[in-house]
Protein backbone atom coordinates (compact mmCIF):
# COMPACT_ATOMS: atom_id res chain seq x y z
CA UNK A 1 0.00 0.00 0.00
CA UNK A 2 0.72 3.42 -1.01
CA UNK A 3 0.94 6.70 0.97
CA UNK A 4 -2.39 7.35 -0.64
CA UNK A 5 -4.51 5.31 -2.42
CA UNK A 6 -6.00 5.75 -5.96
CA UNK A 7 -9.23 5.88 -7.71
CA UNK A 8 -10.79 6.09 -11.39
CA UNK A 9 -12.08 9.25 -11.90
CA UNK A 10 -13.06 9.26 -15.43
CA UNK A 11 -12.97 7.56 -18.61
CA UNK A 12 -13.43 8.07 -22.28
CA UNK A 13 -13.08 6.88 -25.78
CA UNK A 14 -12.80 7.97 -29.09
CA UNK A 15 -13.00 5.63 -32.26
CA UNK A 16 -12.75 6.68 -36.28
CA UNK A 17 -15.79 7.12 -38.07
CA UNK A 18 -15.03 5.08 -40.86
CA UNK A 19 -15.50 1.08 -40.69
CA UNK A 20 -14.12 -1.59 -42.41
CA UNK A 21 -16.60 -4.68 -42.26
CA UNK A 22 -15.44 -8.24 -43.11
CA UNK A 23 -17.35 -7.94 -46.56
CA UNK A 24 -14.80 -5.17 -47.50
CA UNK A 25 -11.86 -7.67 -46.85
CA UNK A 26 -13.91 -10.00 -48.93
CA UNK A 27 -13.35 -7.70 -52.02
CA UNK A 28 -9.36 -7.66 -50.86
CA UNK A 29 -8.14 -11.10 -50.80
CA UNK A 30 -9.29 -14.55 -50.63
CA UNK A 31 -11.17 -14.60 -47.27
CA UNK A 32 -14.98 -14.46 -46.02
CA UNK A 33 -17.19 -13.27 -43.37
CA UNK A 34 -17.58 -17.05 -42.11
CA UNK A 35 -14.43 -17.51 -41.43
CA UNK A 36 -13.39 -13.92 -39.80
CA UNK A 37 -16.24 -14.49 -37.02
CA UNK A 38 -15.74 -17.73 -36.32
CA UNK A 39 -11.61 -17.42 -36.08
CA UNK A 40 -12.03 -14.51 -34.37
CA UNK A 41 -15.54 -13.11 -33.87
CA UNK A 42 -14.87 -9.54 -35.31
CA UNK A 43 -17.12 -7.98 -37.98
CA UNK A 44 -15.92 -4.48 -38.35
CA UNK A 45 -12.80 -2.70 -37.22
CA UNK A 46 -12.46 1.67 -37.38
CA UNK A 47 -9.66 3.11 -39.56
CA UNK A 48 -8.46 6.68 -39.14
CA UNK A 49 -8.17 8.87 -42.40
CA UNK A 50 -4.64 9.27 -43.69
CA UNK A 51 -4.60 12.93 -42.16
CA UNK A 52 -5.35 11.42 -38.91
CA UNK A 53 -2.63 10.21 -36.20
CA UNK A 54 -2.29 8.62 -33.03
CA UNK A 55 -2.32 12.10 -30.81
CA UNK A 56 -5.16 12.99 -32.51
CA UNK A 57 -7.57 10.12 -31.16
CA UNK A 58 -5.66 10.27 -27.93
CA UNK A 59 -6.92 14.37 -27.71
CA UNK A 60 -10.34 12.97 -28.35
CA UNK A 61 -10.97 10.27 -25.98
CA UNK A 62 -8.63 12.56 -23.21
CA UNK A 63 -11.80 15.04 -23.62
CA UNK A 64 -14.59 12.50 -23.54
CA UNK A 65 -12.64 11.19 -20.10
CA UNK A 66 -12.29 15.03 -18.57
CA UNK A 67 -15.62 15.44 -19.72
CA UNK A 68 -17.21 12.52 -17.72
CA UNK A 69 -15.17 13.19 -14.63
CA UNK A 70 -16.09 16.84 -14.61
CA UNK A 71 -12.62 18.10 -14.30
CA UNK A 72 -10.40 20.20 -16.92
CA UNK A 73 -7.28 19.36 -18.55
CA UNK A 74 -5.42 21.54 -16.19
CA UNK A 75 -6.11 18.98 -13.24
CA UNK A 76 -4.52 16.17 -14.83
CA UNK A 77 0.10 16.73 -13.75
CA UNK A 78 1.11 14.14 -15.85
CA UNK A 79 0.28 12.62 -18.67
CA UNK A 80 1.11 8.74 -20.49
CA UNK A 81 0.25 7.49 -23.54
CA UNK A 82 0.85 3.93 -24.21
CA UNK A 83 1.03 2.45 -27.97
CA UNK A 84 3.33 1.21 -30.86
CA UNK A 85 1.51 3.44 -33.31
CA UNK A 86 2.74 7.01 -32.36
CA UNK A 87 3.02 9.63 -34.40
CA UNK A 88 6.56 9.59 -34.64
CA UNK A 89 9.25 7.36 -33.58
CA UNK A 90 9.95 9.92 -31.32
CA UNK A 91 9.17 12.60 -29.42
CA UNK A 92 6.66 10.91 -27.58
CA UNK A 93 2.75 11.34 -28.58
CA UNK A 94 2.07 12.21 -25.10
CA UNK A 95 3.86 15.18 -25.32
CA UNK A 96 1.93 15.98 -28.80
CA UNK A 97 -1.18 15.25 -26.59
CA UNK A 98 -0.74 17.62 -23.83
CA UNK A 99 -0.12 20.59 -25.63
CA UNK A 100 -2.97 19.32 -27.59
CA UNK A 101 -5.36 20.02 -24.29
CA UNK A 102 -2.98 23.51 -23.66
CA UNK A 103 -1.05 21.59 -21.13
CA UNK A 104 2.49 22.16 -22.40
CA UNK A 105 4.97 22.14 -19.52
CA UNK A 106 3.10 19.20 -17.87
CA UNK A 107 4.89 15.89 -17.55
CA UNK A 108 4.61 13.97 -20.45
CA UNK A 109 5.76 10.35 -21.77
CA UNK A 110 4.91 6.92 -23.33
CA UNK A 111 4.84 3.90 -23.00
CA UNK A 112 5.21 0.73 -25.56
CA UNK A 113 4.74 -2.47 -25.02
CA UNK A 114 2.49 -3.51 -27.43
CA UNK A 115 -1.20 -4.98 -26.14
CA UNK A 116 -0.19 -4.82 -22.43
CA UNK A 117 -0.49 -0.85 -22.92
CA UNK A 118 -2.93 -0.48 -20.52
CA UNK A 119 -2.07 -3.27 -18.28
CA UNK A 120 1.01 -2.12 -17.76
CA UNK A 121 0.61 1.91 -18.11
CA UNK A 122 -2.68 1.59 -15.34
CA UNK A 123 -0.39 0.52 -12.25
CA UNK A 124 2.04 2.64 -13.40
CA UNK A 125 -0.80 5.60 -13.16
CA UNK A 126 -1.48 4.10 -9.67
CA UNK A 127 1.89 4.24 -8.49
CA UNK A 128 2.70 7.87 -8.86
CA UNK A 129 -0.51 8.74 -7.11
CA UNK A 130 -0.46 6.43 -4.32
CA UNK A 131 3.42 7.71 -3.42
CA UNK A 132 2.34 11.41 -3.80
CA UNK A 133 4.49 12.33 -6.69
CA UNK A 134 1.12 13.79 -8.50
CA UNK A 135 -2.07 14.04 -7.60
CA UNK A 136 -4.07 13.35 -10.91
CA UNK A 137 -2.40 11.04 -13.90
CA UNK A 138 -4.15 10.75 -17.24
CA UNK A 139 -3.30 7.45 -19.24
CA UNK A 140 -4.48 7.01 -22.55
CA UNK A 141 -4.41 3.28 -24.95
CA UNK A 142 -4.38 4.72 -28.32
CA UNK A 143 -3.78 3.04 -31.85
CA UNK A 144 -3.43 3.96 -35.76
CA UNK A 145 -2.90 0.12 -36.29
CA UNK A 146 -4.71 0.46 -39.70
CA UNK A 147 -1.35 2.50 -40.63
CA UNK A 148 0.85 -0.14 -40.12
CA UNK A 149 -1.30 -3.22 -41.31
CA UNK A 150 0.03 -5.50 -44.05
CA UNK A 151 -2.86 -6.26 -46.30
CA UNK A 152 -1.11 -9.01 -48.59
CA UNK A 153 -1.16 -10.91 -45.16
CA UNK A 154 -4.67 -12.04 -44.98
CA UNK A 155 -4.09 -13.91 -41.45
CA UNK A 156 -3.21 -10.40 -39.12
CA UNK A 157 -5.01 -8.00 -41.85
CA UNK A 158 -8.21 -9.09 -40.37
CA UNK A 159 -7.43 -8.29 -36.86
CA UNK A 160 -6.25 -5.03 -36.38
CA UNK A 161 -8.25 -1.62 -35.76
CA UNK A 162 -8.19 1.77 -34.33
CA UNK A 163 -9.16 3.69 -30.90
CA UNK A 164 -8.16 5.20 -28.13
CA UNK A 165 -8.93 5.07 -24.16
CA UNK A 166 -8.57 7.73 -21.65
CA UNK A 167 -8.12 7.21 -17.87
CA UNK A 168 -7.93 9.73 -15.34
CA UNK A 169 -6.30 8.23 -12.25
CA UNK A 170 -6.50 10.44 -8.93
CA UNK A 171 -5.15 10.29 -5.30
CA UNK A 172 -7.68 9.44 -2.79
CA UNK A 173 -6.86 8.73 1.13
CA UNK A 174 -5.11 5.00 1.64
CA UNK A 175 -8.23 3.66 2.92
CA UNK A 176 -10.46 4.14 -0.24
CA UNK A 177 -7.74 2.58 -2.59
CA UNK A 178 -8.75 0.79 -5.77
CA UNK A 179 -5.87 -0.98 -6.70
CA UNK A 180 -6.11 -4.16 -4.94
CA UNK A 181 -3.53 -6.23 -7.13
CA UNK A 182 -1.79 -6.39 -10.47
CA UNK A 183 0.91 -9.07 -11.40
CA UNK A 184 2.99 -8.52 -14.97
CA UNK A 185 5.25 -10.35 -17.36
CA UNK A 186 7.14 -10.42 -20.33
CA UNK A 187 9.17 -12.63 -22.45
CA UNK A 188 11.10 -10.67 -25.06
CA UNK A 189 13.13 -14.23 -25.95
CA UNK A 190 11.28 -14.68 -29.15
CA UNK A 191 10.54 -10.90 -29.97
CA UNK A 192 9.65 -11.62 -33.88
CA UNK A 193 6.16 -13.56 -32.75
CA UNK A 194 4.54 -10.02 -33.22
CA UNK A 195 6.62 -7.15 -34.32
CA UNK A 196 7.24 -4.13 -36.82
CA UNK A 197 10.53 -6.20 -38.26
CA UNK A 198 11.92 -2.17 -40.30
CA UNK A 199 11.99 0.96 -38.89
CA UNK A 200 13.74 0.86 -35.78
CA UNK A 201 17.28 0.52 -34.58
CA UNK A 202 17.60 -3.39 -35.93
CA UNK A 203 16.49 -3.01 -39.52
CA UNK A 204 16.06 1.08 -40.09
CA UNK A 205 13.69 2.15 -42.85
CA UNK A 206 14.79 1.24 -46.68
CA UNK A 207 13.35 1.11 -49.84
CA UNK A 208 13.87 -2.51 -49.73
CA UNK A 209 12.55 -3.03 -46.35
CA UNK A 210 9.04 -0.77 -47.70
CA UNK A 211 9.09 -3.15 -50.11
CA UNK A 212 8.85 -6.65 -48.97
CA UNK A 213 6.74 -4.78 -46.56
CA UNK A 214 8.89 -5.10 -43.49
CA UNK A 215 7.74 -2.10 -41.80
CA UNK A 216 4.07 -3.32 -41.55
CA UNK A 217 3.09 -5.73 -38.91
CA UNK A 218 4.33 -9.51 -38.68
CA UNK A 219 2.74 -12.17 -36.58
CA UNK A 220 2.91 -15.55 -35.95
CA UNK A 221 -0.82 -15.92 -34.84
CA UNK A 222 -0.64 -19.61 -33.64
CA UNK A 223 1.56 -19.54 -31.51
CA UNK A 224 0.52 -16.11 -29.73
CA UNK A 225 -2.58 -17.81 -29.07
CA UNK A 226 -1.53 -20.82 -26.86
CA UNK A 227 0.82 -18.58 -24.61
CA UNK A 228 -2.02 -15.46 -24.28
CA UNK A 229 -4.79 -17.61 -22.15
CA UNK A 230 -2.29 -19.51 -19.97
CA UNK A 231 -0.65 -15.78 -19.36
CA UNK A 232 -4.37 -14.50 -18.59
CA UNK A 233 -5.42 -17.17 -16.54
CA UNK A 234 -2.16 -17.35 -14.48
CA UNK A 235 -1.52 -13.99 -13.76
CA UNK A 236 -5.43 -13.38 -12.97
CA UNK A 237 -5.72 -16.04 -10.52
CA UNK A 238 -2.54 -14.69 -8.99
CA UNK A 239 -3.93 -11.59 -8.69
CA UNK A 240 -7.14 -12.66 -7.14
CA UNK A 241 -5.80 -14.84 -4.46
CA UNK A 242 -3.24 -12.01 -3.68
CA UNK A 243 -6.52 -9.53 -3.09
CA UNK A 244 -8.50 -12.61 -1.21
CA UNK A 245 -11.02 -12.46 -3.69
CA UNK A 246 -12.85 -15.47 -5.79
CA UNK A 247 -13.81 -15.55 -9.38
CA UNK A 248 -17.78 -14.83 -7.94
CA UNK A 249 -16.55 -11.58 -6.63
CA UNK A 250 -15.25 -10.25 -9.78
CA UNK A 251 -18.09 -7.87 -11.49
CA UNK A 252 -16.56 -7.59 -14.53
CA UNK A 253 -13.60 -9.69 -16.73
CA UNK A 254 -12.06 -6.89 -19.01
CA UNK A 255 -10.06 -9.08 -21.46
CA UNK A 256 -7.63 -7.15 -23.81
CA UNK A 257 -9.65 -8.07 -26.79
CA UNK A 258 -7.73 -9.78 -29.61
CA UNK A 259 -9.51 -12.86 -30.66
CA UNK A 260 -12.97 -14.28 -28.99
CA UNK A 261 -12.06 -17.48 -28.82
CA UNK A 262 -9.17 -16.48 -26.53
CA UNK A 263 -11.31 -14.09 -24.97
CA UNK A 264 -13.99 -17.60 -24.04
CA UNK A 265 -11.19 -19.64 -23.16
CA UNK A 266 -9.56 -17.78 -20.62
CA UNK A 267 -13.38 -16.79 -19.11
CA UNK A 268 -13.97 -20.10 -19.01
CA UNK A 269 -11.13 -21.12 -17.19
CA UNK A 270 -11.30 -18.48 -14.47
CA UNK A 271 -15.18 -19.26 -14.35
CA UNK A 272 -16.45 -16.08 -15.08
CA UNK A 273 -19.75 -16.48 -17.12
CA UNK A 274 -20.38 -14.63 -20.46
CA UNK A 275 -22.50 -11.68 -19.50
CA UNK A 276 -19.83 -10.83 -16.59
CA UNK A 277 -17.36 -10.68 -19.62
CA UNK A 278 -17.01 -7.39 -21.60
CA UNK A 279 -16.91 -7.84 -25.71
CA UNK A 280 -16.68 -5.50 -27.77
CA UNK A 281 -14.56 -6.95 -30.25
CA UNK A 282 -16.83 -7.43 -32.99
CA UNK A 283 -17.14 -3.91 -33.52
CA UNK A 284 -13.51 -2.90 -33.23
CA UNK A 285 -11.28 -5.59 -33.88
CA UNK A 286 -7.81 -5.76 -31.66
CA UNK A 287 -7.31 -2.30 -31.20
CA UNK A 288 -3.98 -3.40 -29.07
CA UNK A 289 -3.01 -0.97 -25.52
CA UNK A 290 -6.99 0.87 -26.63
CA UNK A 291 -8.93 -2.19 -26.30
CA UNK A 292 -9.09 -2.71 -22.42
CA UNK A 293 -9.87 1.14 -21.90
CA UNK A 294 -12.21 1.39 -24.47
CA UNK A 295 -14.13 -2.06 -23.44
CA UNK A 296 -14.23 -0.11 -19.73
CA UNK A 297 -15.66 3.35 -21.29
CA UNK A 298 -18.34 1.62 -22.80
CA UNK A 299 -19.21 -0.16 -19.98
CA UNK A 300 -19.54 3.13 -18.11
CA UNK A 301 -21.37 4.44 -21.20
CA UNK A 302 -23.64 2.12 -20.52
CA UNK A 303 -24.69 2.63 -17.09
CA UNK A 304 -23.11 -0.72 -16.08
CA UNK A 305 -20.53 0.05 -13.68
CA UNK A 306 -21.29 0.88 -10.14
CA UNK A 307 -20.05 1.73 -6.44
CA UNK A 308 -17.45 -1.40 -4.86
CA UNK A 309 -17.89 -3.86 -8.22
CA UNK A 310 -14.36 -5.50 -8.57
CA UNK A 311 -12.77 -5.24 -12.14
CA UNK A 312 -10.36 -7.52 -13.42
CA UNK A 313 -8.32 -6.70 -16.68
CA UNK A 314 -6.69 -8.84 -18.14
CA UNK A 315 -4.18 -8.51 -21.38
CA UNK A 316 -1.50 -9.85 -23.29
CA UNK A 317 0.25 -9.31 -26.53
CA UNK A 318 3.71 -8.45 -28.57
CA UNK A 319 7.40 -8.62 -26.18
CA UNK A 320 5.38 -11.17 -25.41
CA UNK A 321 4.45 -9.87 -21.91
CA UNK A 322 0.92 -9.82 -20.29
CA UNK A 323 -0.60 -9.20 -16.96
CA UNK A 324 -4.00 -8.44 -14.71
CA UNK A 325 -4.83 -6.11 -12.42
CA UNK A 326 -7.93 -6.31 -9.89
CA UNK A 327 -9.72 -2.81 -9.39
CA UNK A 328 -12.57 -2.02 -6.92
CA UNK A 329 -14.37 0.71 -8.74
CA UNK A 330 -15.63 3.51 -6.54
CA UNK A 331 -17.81 6.23 -8.07
O1 LIG B 1 -3.04 -8.68 -29.35
C1 LIG B 1 -2.23 -9.79 -29.58
C2 LIG B 1 -2.17 -9.95 -31.06
N1 LIG B 1 -2.31 -11.20 -31.67
C3 LIG B 1 -3.17 -12.18 -31.37
O2 LIG B 1 -3.85 -12.17 -30.40
C4 LIG B 1 -3.24 -13.30 -32.33
C5 LIG B 1 -3.66 -14.58 -31.68
N2 LIG B 1 -3.95 -15.56 -32.71
C6 LIG B 1 -5.16 -15.60 -33.34
O3 LIG B 1 -6.04 -14.84 -33.02
C7 LIG B 1 -5.35 -16.67 -34.38
O4 LIG B 1 -4.19 -17.48 -34.45
C8 LIG B 1 -5.68 -16.10 -35.79
C9 LIG B 1 -7.06 -15.50 -35.80
C10 LIG B 1 -4.65 -15.07 -36.19
C11 LIG B 1 -5.65 -17.24 -36.81
O5 LIG B 1 -6.57 -18.24 -36.43
P1 LIG B 1 -6.13 -19.78 -36.42
O6 LIG B 1 -7.32 -20.55 -36.07
O7 LIG B 1 -4.92 -19.89 -35.53
O8 LIG B 1 -5.78 -20.02 -37.91
P2 LIG B 1 -4.39 -20.50 -38.55
O9 LIG B 1 -3.39 -19.40 -38.52
O10 LIG B 1 -4.02 -21.80 -37.93
O11 LIG B 1 -4.83 -20.72 -40.04
C12 LIG B 1 -5.79 -21.73 -40.39
C13 LIG B 1 -6.07 -21.63 -41.87
C14 LIG B 1 -4.80 -21.58 -42.73
O12 LIG B 1 -5.03 -22.30 -43.90
P3 LIG B 1 -4.46 -23.80 -44.05
O13 LIG B 1 -2.98 -23.68 -43.88
O14 LIG B 1 -5.11 -24.59 -42.94
O15 LIG B 1 -4.90 -24.17 -45.43
C15 LIG B 1 -4.70 -20.10 -43.08
O16 LIG B 1 -4.03 -19.90 -44.30
O17 LIG B 1 -6.80 -20.45 -42.17
C16 LIG B 1 -6.15 -19.72 -43.20
N3 LIG B 1 -6.38 -18.30 -43.00
C17 LIG B 1 -7.44 -17.67 -43.52
N4 LIG B 1 -8.48 -18.09 -44.25
C18 LIG B 1 -9.41 -17.18 -44.60
C19 LIG B 1 -5.62 -17.40 -42.32
N5 LIG B 1 -6.18 -16.20 -42.37
C20 LIG B 1 -7.32 -16.32 -43.11
C21 LIG B 1 -8.31 -15.41 -43.52
N6 LIG B 1 -9.34 -15.89 -44.25
N7 LIG B 1 -8.30 -14.09 -43.18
Amino acid sequence: MGLYGARIAGVGHYAPERIVSNADFEKMFDTSDEWIVSRTGMKERRYSPDDVASSDLATRAAKHALERAGLAADEIDCFIVATVTPDYLFPATACIVASNLKQAGKPAFDIEIACSGFIYGLPIAASFVRSGVFHRVMIIGVETLSKIINMEDRGSAILFGDGAGATIVERVAAADDCFLACELGADGSNPKLLYQPAGGSREPSSIAAIEQRRDKVHMEGREIFKVAVNRMVETAKVVLERAQLTPADVKWLIPHQANLRIIEAAAKRLHVERDRTVINIEKYGNTSSASIPMALSELIGRGSLHDGDVILFTGFGGGLSWGSIVWRWAA
